[in-house]
């Protein structure tokens, strides 16, 4: 019997996950449908049980459910807990178990797709919202020289600090706090580019060699692409690699199967000009 799988969000048509699930699917010989599904937004946790009624074995959740999803799972993961959210459940008999996937997903694009050794090197987050509590753990897991989250509230960037002081040694403060300083890796988990605002990042920022990535894909040079671009960094990238990455590693954790995922990336991406 083909087994069923969705993601959940809302907005949700323009998601990539069906796509990406489907090749993963037809690469590996897995029988399983996949499909979108827009929940109301005051009906999260309805929608996952109406799914898991009908047979559903596992969803991913998108915005801005993630949180939720969390909540709702009986036995969410390490990472999940930490980040106060997941981006993946599975259903097991009565019980729904979690994981958040995204910042496995992050790292896997970096080190493997990118080539980009986290292991020593002075590594930056800007933003200090879910996207950035999903990436700290698994980051910090590679042994990081540093690890550094500025924001433009500063004490949202501090709170990170304290939520996470059991797990992961953090710098944290605003943009102006960053004066001076140098990163090997800067990773943009901020929602400013979506307004086509620019981040005010000192300049020096970037060492030699640095990589700019910028955790929203799709829309080529973004705003921060350019920036660092404009400041002579020549490794950039965008989330394609991190979307399809988390994609497999959720794959991997329903199916049992390791899908590959340098075509698919491929595929979706766009150009960063
Ligand atoms: P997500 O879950 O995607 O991380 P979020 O929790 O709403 O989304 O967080 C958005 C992040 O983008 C925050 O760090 C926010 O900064 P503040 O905490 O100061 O609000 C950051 N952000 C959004 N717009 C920004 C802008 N124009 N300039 C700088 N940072 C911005």
């Amino acid at each position: 019997m083909t087994d069923r799988y969705a993601v959940i969000g809302h907005p949700i048509a323009h998601s990539q996950s069906p796509r990406i699930h489907a090749a993963f699917a037809q690469a590996t010989a897995q029988d399983l449908s996949y499909v979108a599904i827009e929940a109301p937004l005051d009906g999260f946790a309805a929608t996952v049980q109406a799914f898991r009624a009908g047979g559903g074995r596992g969803v991913n959740v998108t915005l801005p459910f993630k949180l939720q999803a969390c909540q709702l799972a009986n036995d969410p993961s390490e990472a999940a807990r930490l980040a106060g959210a997941a981006n993946a459940l599975k259903f097991e008999g009565e019980r729904i178990v979690a994981d958040n996937f995204d910042g496995i997903g992050l790292v896997n694009d970096i080190q493997r797709n990118l080539g980009h050794a986290l292991r020593g090197r002075r590594v930056l987050l800007l933003g200090a919202g879910g996207a950035t509590r999903g990436a700290l753990l698994p980051i910090a897991q590679q042994g990081p020289a540093t690890l550094a989250v500025a924001n433009r509230t500063a004490d949202k960037a501090h709170g990170l600090r304290t939520d996470f002081a059991a797990h992961v040694t953090l710098n944290s403060g605003g943009y102006a706090d960053l004066a001076g300083e140098a990163f090997d890796v800067v990773i943009n988990a901020t929602s400013a580019g979506l307004s086509g605002e620019a981040l005010p990042l000192p300049d020096g920022l970037f060492a030699p060699g640095a990589l700019a990535y910028d955790m929203v894909y799709g829309k080529g040079l973004t705003p921060f692409l350019r920036q660092a671009r404009a400041a002579g960094v020549s490794a950039l990238a965008d989330g394609v690699g991190m979307l399809v990455e988390q994609a497999a590693e959720a794959f991997a954790w329903w199916r049992g199967v390791r899908p590959d995922t340098r075509d698919v990336i491929a595929r979706l991406s766009v150009p960063l000009v």
